[in-house]
């Protein structure tokens, strides 16, 4: 099988590509970046001479469809997206270019040169939020999308227009919306890999508002798994809902990191929430458990050990990123808002 995977040196992309080198050695893949502040080579590095990398944008329509005409792919897997819903915030247009046009590119390319399955990696966040005063509600596949940031609004109109090419076009898809993810190569603007960096320098812990907003944390490789089932048994036309059961409050997230670290809770300085900020994601995984028998590995006990341990093994991969341009995004985000 010949695999296209966007975002490749992304967090989840990256993680993605090591897990299916290892799982099917027989696979030839082809790893897709443009490389923006989030896309990083060295997280390819390890599989480098066992797939081919290649620097390009998806946006970019003519060089897709050249490299579609190329390398005819069975499958694409889009990871390749603009992922931070605080940068959505500042700035919503590039968002919308990449999550919405680049995904309609690579649809139309695949359904020139005929791939057999176009997957779309999705999220939550296009189910809008749930209440934190009702655990019994979960996000299930057929509930409508209603979304709060620009980043989710970008990734749902995605998702429509994948479910279109579908219907109309016959295009043979499926789309995954999973949970929040955690574990290694995660860039560091995000809430774990940002607080595991920090606490390890004595910084301050920016914890929007009172911290009592919950995520439903899963392993970067649970995600893998799952979406490497859907792939390869997933049913055209589907969606289907990826999460481990892990509901955590980012209070609650913060501390256990600040303890696994042997750190003060001092750290933790509480600043002005996030605009809309969504306020419970949880995710219902039924589906994908009956239909493709999908079991993740990880609690999120053993796997957040892991990934501080990761971080810690790993200094000079997240070193280089917190000292360059990431550092002015720092202090235009956290120091110019006061927070
Ligand atoms: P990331 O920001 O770490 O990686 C995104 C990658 O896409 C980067 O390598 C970047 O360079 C690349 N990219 C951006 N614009 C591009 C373009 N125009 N052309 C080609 N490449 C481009 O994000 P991530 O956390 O790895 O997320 C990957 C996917 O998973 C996204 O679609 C995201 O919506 C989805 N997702 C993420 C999470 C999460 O918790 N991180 C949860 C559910 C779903
Ligand atoms: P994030 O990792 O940005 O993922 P998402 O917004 O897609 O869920 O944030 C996870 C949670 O952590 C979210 O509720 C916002 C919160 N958060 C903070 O409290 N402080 C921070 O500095 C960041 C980046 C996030």
């Amino acid at each position: 099988m010949k695999i296209l995977v966007t975002g490749a040196a992304g967090f989840i992309g990256g993680n993605y590509v090591h897990y299916i080198v290892e799982k099917y050695p027989e696979d030839e893949v082809v790893a897709l970046d443009k490389l923006t502040y989030a896309g990083n080579l060295e997280t390819l590095e390890p599989v480098m001479d066992k797939i081919k990398f290649v620097k390009e944008d998806i946006c970019n329509r003519e060089a897709i469809f050249k490299l579609f005409e190329e390398e005819k792919f069975d499958v694409v897997v889009n990871f390749a997206a603009e992922s931070h819903v605080d940068r959505s915030i500042e700035d919503p247009e590039v968002f919308l270019m990449t999550n919405i046009i680049g995904t309609q590119v690579l649809m139309d390319a695949s359904r020139k040169y005929g791939v057999k399955r176009f997957h779309q990696v999705s999220t939550d966040e296009v189910y809008g939020d749930l209440p934190l005063d009702r655990p019994d509600l979960l996000f299930t596949e057929d509930m409508p999308l209603i979304t709060s940031s620009p980043y989710s609004a970008s990734k749902a109109s995605a998702d429509l227009l994948v479910e279109a090419y579908n219907r109309t076009f016959k295009l043979p898809v499926t789309i995954s919306r999973c949970s929040n993810n955690y574990g290694p190569y995660q860039f560091p603007e995000k809430l774990i890999p940002l607080m595991i960096s920090r606490a390890l320098d004595d910084e301050k812990l920016p914890v929007y508002g009172k911290g009592e907003n919950v995520r439903d944390w899963l392993h970067v490789k649970d995600h893998c798994s799952a979406i490497d089932l859907i792939v390869r048994n997933g049913k055209d036309g589907e969606v289907y809902n990826i999460g481990g059961n892990n509901e955590r409050t980012n209070l609650e997230v913060v501390k256990t990191i600040l303890k696994e670290l042997g750190k003060s809770e001092d750290l933790i300085n509480y600043v002005t929430d996030r605009p809309g900020h969504d306020l419970r994601y949880a995710i219902d995984p039924t589906k994908i458990e009956t239909e493709l028998g999908w079991v993740p590995e990880y609690d999120f006990d053993t796997g957040i050990k892991q990934t501080i341990q990761w971080y810690l093994d790993n200094k000079s991969w997240w070193e280089k990123i917190i000292s360059g341009e990431y550092q002015e995004y720092y202090e235009k985000m956290y120091i110019e808002k006061g927070r």
